[in-house]
């Protein structure tokens, strides 16, 4: 798997850097995510989060700013199966958006998944979230017509 350093500078502002997830950095990641909206009932962030650094093939990688990194303003989790490269919890605080750190975040994921092997990165944009399309459409992203399916491993209905 690739290595995992931070990389420096963060689009139209300075002070923002970009690196793997770390001891401690959990809650405020779950927080995160619950203000950005992508928690759901039926998702426990912690145990994603546990998940994706236990595993060498994904990972979590946040933008930072203030002394030792440890502002948390954005997160993206990606993950490579051996055949595409995925990334999920692309977020980035309210008040720091429109700033060009979320396209920083996905062009890092790229590039690890890249490097990791992935010769394509997918995501799956919730129904409900249309404005978000466009985000991804302007970083060159485009809709793939097809119906994602699903069921539970783990005895739930
Ligand atoms: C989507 C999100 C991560 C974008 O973060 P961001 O830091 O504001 O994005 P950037 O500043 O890098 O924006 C890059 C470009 O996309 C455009 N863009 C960003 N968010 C957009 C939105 N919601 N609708 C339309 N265009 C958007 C911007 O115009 C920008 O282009 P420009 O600045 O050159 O005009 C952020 O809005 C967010 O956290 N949303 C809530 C969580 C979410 O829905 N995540 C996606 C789950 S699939």
């Amino acid at each position: 798997m690739p290595g995992n350093s931070a990389s420096e500078g963060s689009g139209r502002r300075v002070g923002f850097a970009i690196r793997p997830i770390r001891d401690g950095d959990e809650a405020a990641v779950a927080e995160l995510w619950r203000a950005c909206g992508l928690v759901r009932p039926w998702n426990d962030p912690l145990r994603d989060i546990g998940s994706a650094r236990a595993n060498a093939s994904s990972d979590i990688f946040v933008v930072v700013s203030g002394e030792g990194g440890r502002q948390i303003a954005g997160s993206v989790m990606a993950g490579y199966e051996g055949h595409r490269g995925w990334v999920y919890y692309v977020a980035v605080v309210p008040e720091h958006r429109s700033q060009g750190l979320g396209e920083k975040l996905m062009r890092h994921a790229e590039a690890w998944l890249a490097e990791a092997g992935a010769p394509k990165v997918k995501l799956m944009i919730r129904e409900d979230n249309e404005a978000v399309r466009r985000f991804y459409e302007g970083l060159r992203y485009r809709v793939e017509e097809r119906t994602v399916m699903s069921r539970w491993t783990d005895g739930n209905p």
